[in-house]
């Protein structure tokens, strides 16, 4: 699903940012330009990260208590 259409960012896109570090707005931002234009996308690019984030987590300590 397209998360920010200025930038044609989807979910995966920032599902794949967190894998490879990111954290913050600011992150998604510099590595993918979302809020960069318009910035309408916020909000929905923040729920995304925050889900994304908690999923990364969760699968973290997942493969830590094996
Ligand atoms: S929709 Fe993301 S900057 Fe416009």
């Amino acid at each position: 699903m397209y998360i920010c259409l200025c930038k044609g960012v989807t979910d995966r896109d920032i599902c794949q940012a967190v894998k490879q570090g990111a954290v913050r707005m600011r992150d998604l931002r510099s590595s993918l330009g979302v809020t960069g234009q318009c910035g309408v996308c916020a909000c929905r690019a923040k729920m995304t990260l925050d889900k994304a984030l908690s999923q990364e987590f969760a699968q973290q300590a997942g493969v830590r208590s094996l």
